[in-house]
């Protein structure tokens, strides 16, 4: 390894990172991590914070998950790539098939389709939904409707369904056919409705009013996340999840359930889905099904989608579409080790013991502060602080002031995610009661700076 003067020379220099502008990546340098253990992460000045986000929300098992690396590491000596392209398959992803059916049984998903990351599962979910309808002679079902606020990843399909500008204005135009619903999001809506309740409500009659004004002929699905995530924690009310599905079944529309954070226990259930006691007829994940540490994903197919795709004889259910990487034998391996730890620790239970810990913790914080506007989370481990400069006009706190809370933050021994006004946290579900402390009490230092 090069050394700390190196990397320090050239951060940023030849590589340009996601989500930020290459201009300000080379101002103001990022933190070179350079070490990983338990929930801890180590940079090169050998400064050691809690990671309170989590990898990118993926590092739900911690650093030191040996049962996964080492399963990698035998899987890479066996067969470090066969591709499951028609044709070919290989032993690793045949077996994390039937151990993902089982898993996935209670949410009524029976098969899989391989991806290598969030974005391609949920590209992957919007065309076989397309498919589908084709495949029962509504060729005309090609719309999506999605929630404001809502992230789907970067692909051209799930910027299309994003519900954030940030990731849609320099990238247009976008797929035609993608129109959006008010998020369930108390705080900021257009109906100025605090009511949890009856604002989930309001949501739902937007989306049955826009599929009236669009034709339900035309819609192939509806897609969100069980708890939004990246758009800052909006945590809809229980209501709106089952009003959603009840929606879409009435109207021929199939739902996907993007569960690329919340699947395999961060909600404090299993899935986000069975958190709302809904059945998708599609799931996307990815990150924690192999607790990061190698790129894969898997759309789970509901039982009704899957019948309609194997009982096709007209040859429309071919499905053509794949990644080089679909079924990786190494990402299965480590997925099958994965799921198995996942399961030992029944991390769900934790997730919510620790987020119920943590969410508390960040409401006493938020009521000693001037600039927490909202303070969301109590489901799980994952929670968000949205910043404002004035609490009566909800102005956005600006860039400067949240990065100097996120710099004390880190001094002070943990790393939080800034995203916009929020600042986001989404540790590892192996987090003990006193890491969560540890959280706490740097944002408290971060808080007090200001
Ligand atoms: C809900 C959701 N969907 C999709 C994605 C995209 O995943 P990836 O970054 O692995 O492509 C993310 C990433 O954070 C996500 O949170």
């Amino acid at each position: 390894m090069k050394s700390a003067n190196f990397l320090k020379e050239n951060n940023a220099r030849s590589l340009w990172h996601p989500m930020a502008h290459p201009a300000d990546s080379q101002a103001n340098p990022p933190t070179i991590v350079t070490g990983g253990s338990g929930v801890r992460i180590t940079d090169v000045d050998g400064h050691e914070v809690v990671d309170a986000v989590g990898g990118l929300w993926n590092v739900n098992l911690g650093f030191s998950c040996d049962p996964v690396k080492k399963a990698i590491a035998d899987q890479l000596d066996k067969l470090p790539y066969y591709s499951t392209f028609r044709g070919t398959t290989n032993d690793a992803v045949i077996e994390l098939s039937e151990e993902l059916r089982d898993f996935f049984a209670p949410d009524g998903l029976s098969r899989a389709f391989y991806t290598s990351g969030g974005s391609d599962s949920v590209e992957t979910a919007l065309r076989l939904a397309r498919q589908y309808h084709k495949i029962k002679g509504e060729p005309g079902r090609v719309k999506y409707l999605s929630l404001k606020k809502g992230y789907h990843g970067t692909h051209t399909g799930g910027a299309s369904v994003n519900g954030n500008a940030n990731f849609r204005t320099q990238y247009e135009p976008l797929l035609p056919g993608c129109f959006h619903i008010p998020a369930p999001y108390t705080y900021r809506n257009p109906f100025n409705e605090t009511d949890p309740e009856t604002l989930a409500g309001l949501c739902l009659m937007a989306l049955e009013d826009e599929i009236v004004f669009q034709g339900a002929g035309t819609i192939a699905a509806f897609i969100m996340e069980p708890i939004l995530g990246a758009g800052g924690v909006i945590v809809p009310h229980k209501s709106f999840m089952p009003g959603v599905r009840e929606i879409c079944s009435k109207h021929g529309i199939l739902l996907i359930a993007d569960e690329v954070i919340t699947a395999f226990g961060r909600t404090g259930s299993w899935t986000g889905s069975r958190h709302w006691g809904v059945q998708p007829d599609l799931m996307c994940t990815a990150k924690a099904i192999t607790n990061g540490y190698f790129p894969f994903g898997a759309v789970m197919i509901a039982d009704g989608v899957a019948e309609v795709f194997e009982k096709d004889t007209s040859g429309a259910a071919a499905i053509g579409h794949g990644y080089t990487y679909s079924g990786h034998p190494v990402g299965a391996a480590a997925a099958l080790a994965c799921l198995a730890e996942t399961k030992r620790l029944n991390v769900p239970e934790n997730a919510a013991a620790r987020g119920a810990e943590l969410f508390a913790g960040l409401q006493a914080i938020g009521s000693q502060c001037v600039v927490c506007g909202d303070i969301r989370g109590g489901q799980g481990l994952m929670c968000a602080l949205e910043l404002v400069a004035d609490p009566k006009t909800k102005t956005p706190i600006d860039k400067a002031t949240i990065g100097k809370v996120q710099e004390i933050a880190y001094q002070a021994g943990a790393m939080v995610r800034v995203s916009g006004p929020n600042i986001i946290l989404s540790p590892p579900l192996v987090l003990t009661a006193d890491d969560v402390q540890v959280i706490l009490s740097a944002l408290g230092a971060g808080f007090r700076a200001l």
